[in-house]
């Protein structure tokens, strides 16, 4: 973390899990826990169904309610999508895009989820980018490439005016719900290589300025180590979102 130049984020991605009841349930529960850790930003993503509740459970909290996911278009014929103007409409402010399990099992690419992105934007809203090497591009020592690529691609036409509303997610898609984590020195090195990529794109003042997080497998152990690295700034966390216990050794691993 760098608190001087960038705001850490620690954000809950729920993936397919909890109903609204649950949601409430869960947000109660947790709410007490955050309070007044106000050194970061708390958001819960989750599913498009239960976000009412979790906003309705969070309301006069410091937890900020998000979205996983957000089609380019603004309505039309896209038989199970939610577009950005429908989530705004709904008071939703963050959405995640291009998570690695997005782009395995639903067919994303980097040039949807840059479509997705600037459809985001350009309708106010904050955006977590996840983006990240699966394990034979690691393996093949190919991985700064891979997400320095990834970068540009997902970012192509979005202005530096606009980056002051997107954060990055780098998650390794191999430590993604595997138990298995990057080191805080692999999540630094290559989260270094992705702020270098936008200083390269937009120069080094907004590249300063920009939250990336890690996403894979951070829990209550290893959060601490992680975030004390300086160009990781939060964590993007899936399984440890769950339980309010693991969520909140991670909220005060980034006090
Ligand atoms: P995990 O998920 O923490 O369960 O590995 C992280 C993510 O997918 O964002």
């Amino acid at each position: 973390m760098n608190p001087e130049k960038r705001r850490t984020v620690i954000a809950g991605n729920w993936k397919m899990n909890f109903t609204p009841a649950e949601a409430t349930a869960f947000i109660n529960e947790v709410k007490p826990l955050v309070a007044g850790k106000d050194n970061c930003d708390v958001i819960f993503c989750a599913p498009f169904v239960t976000i009412a509740a979790a906003q309705e459970a969070a309301k006069g909290s410091n937890i900020k309610i998000g979205a996983e996911n957000v089609h380019f278009a603004e309505k039309g014929a896209y038989t199970g999508e939610v577009s950005a103007q429908m989530l705004t409409a709904c008071g939703v402010e963050y959405v995640i895009i291009g998570h690695s399990e997005r782009r395995q099992y639903f067919g994303e690419t980097d040039e949807t989820v840059n479509l997705r992105t600037k459809a985001a934007l350009a309708a106010g809203m904050k955006v977590i980018l996840c983006l990240g090497e699966v394990k034979d591009e690691r393996l093949n020592g190919i991985t700064n490439e891979i997400v320095s690529m990834q970068t540009k691609l997902d970012l192509l036409g979005v202005s530096a005016e606009q980056m002051k509303n997107v954060i990055i997610a780098y998650e390794p898609v191999w430590a993604i719900g595997t138990g298995l984590t990057a080191t805080p020195e692999q999540a630094e090195e290559t989260c270094a290589v992705i702020r270098a990529t936008l200083a390269s794109i937009y120069g080094e003042d907004v590249a300063e300025s920009v939250t990336i997080q890690y996403g894979g497998s951070m829990n209550e152990k290893n959060a601490a180590e992680l975030l004390a690295k300086p160009n990781v700034d939060g964590g993007l966390i899936g399984g440890a979102s769950l339980v309010a216990e693991k969520f909140r050794a991670i909220v005060d691993a980034a006090q």
